[in-house]
């Protein structure tokens, strides 16, 4: 048996390993074991989402907590070597592009431990994005990169990367999906938000681009409440947002809309009930491109790039700004969108490829 640490860290990764867990679990060659590195810690951004997944409490809990980013990928470092160094794993693999990402990564490579790098390849060419840092530094690392579509190869193979380091396996968060997708199916949480027959837009936003600042969150809540009077708002809000929120003093503006529904985070199957009744959503966030793609719900990403083209030239997302906000919501809400066309590998079955990959380059 080889023992495989899975590096949790924050809200998108939890989606991104409970497939692969299950996946290894179901082998009589590998135990993995999980490391959550507590960069989320929120009893709805964390625990709600181990439940949903059906993963069971992780085998090591850093307990890192927030910090500038130095902070958050020194502590996770420390604190991750001095597990490895004790639990010494036969293999890591890190997901995503969190801080908690780079950090293990580096810890792992240091300690010539292989790590495999699962959504490998993305590049959206922004570095004033701290995930673009992460990525660039996880991928220059890590021994095996697990690609989710083909133009992240082909970034890969730009970058001198070699095709026997890339296993193109799919993505994996489709997986979680349609591993929960009877009960997502069978879940009333859209119907409980209070909007039973209405058509509505659900909204999350969380980059620090977007909501840190009064100057970029202000205007935008004022095209939200705009966009309400003609469709219904779910804001569904990450804490980094509600903070910001409060701290900006918009918070008032949005409760006092009569078609705006602000809410904390949801856990996942309720969340993805709602995103699927959804008639069109507004984010910044990087599943939710690739979610709504996958569903055929039309999706406006307020960001002036992303790391996830393959959305937007075979999917159904288009990137926008805060001033045509409104102007492209209507558009959507109208039906003039592309409806996307179907991704390669992204079928429920990534995580099963992972698991064959590992095994061929492990030698089980
Ligand atoms: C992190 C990731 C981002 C990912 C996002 C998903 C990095 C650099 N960023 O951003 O790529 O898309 O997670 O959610 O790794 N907070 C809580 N409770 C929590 C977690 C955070 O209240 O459980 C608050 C803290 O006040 C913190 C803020 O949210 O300061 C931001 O959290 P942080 O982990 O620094 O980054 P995210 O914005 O969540």
């Amino acid at each position: 048996m080889i023992t495989v640490h899975l590096i949790a860290a924050a809200r998108p990764n939890f989606m991104k390993i409970a497939p692969l867990y299950h996946a290894l679990k179901r082998t009589d060659w590998c135990n993995p074991k999980i490391v959550h590195t507590g960069q989320h810690y929120d009893v709805n951004m964390s625990d709600v989402f181990f439940r949903d997944l059906r993963l069971p409490t992780a085998d090591f809990h850093l307990g890192i907590g927030s910090g500038t980013h130095a902070e958050q990928t020194g502590n996770v470092m420390i604190a991750y070597e001095n597990i490895c160094t004790e639990h010494r794993p036969d293999w890591i693999v890190v997901v995503g592009d969190v801080n908690s990402t780079a950090a293990c990564a580096m810890v792992g490579t240091k300690l010539w431990i292989p790590v495999v790098h699962l959504e490998a390849g993305l590049r959206s060419g922004d570095r004033r994005m701290p995930e673009e840092i992460n990525r660039l530094v996880t991928d220059a690392i890590a021994d095996v990169l697990w690609t989710p579509s083909i133009d992240a190869d082909a970034n890969l193979i730009a970058e001198g990367k070699t095709t026997d380091q890339i296993d193109l396996i799919g993505n994996i968060m489709i997986d979680s999906f349609e591993m929960l997708r009877g009960k997502i199916e069978q879940s009333t949480a859209y119907e409980e938000i209070g909007l039973v027959g209405s058509e509505y837009a659900l909204v999350t936003l969380h980059r620090p681009s977007n909501v840190d600042s009064a100057d970029t969150l202000a205007p935008i809540v004022q095209q939200l409440v705009d966009v309400s009077e003609n469709i219904p708002i779910v804001f569904v809000a990450h804490p980094r947002t509600i903070d910001g929120l409060k701290r900006f003093g918009l918070t008032g503006e949005l409760q006092a809309a009569e078609a705006v529904i602000l809410l904390e985070p949801l856990p996942y199957v309720d969340f993805m009930s709602v995103v699927t009744h959804a008639k069109l959503v507004i984010t910044d966030s990087g599943g939710l491109q690739e979610e709504t793609s996958y569903l055929g719900i039309p999706c406006l990403t307020l960001r002036e790039n992303t790391e996830r083209p393959i959305t937007i030239t075979d999917g159904t997302n288009r990137l926008i700004t805060t001033a045509n906000l409104g102007d492209m919501a209507m558009e959507a809400a109208a039906g003039n969108w592309p409806t996307g066309r179907s991704l390669e590998y992204w079928d429920g079955k990534t995580a099963d490829r992972a698991a064959e990959c590992l095994r061929r380059r492990a030698g089980r």
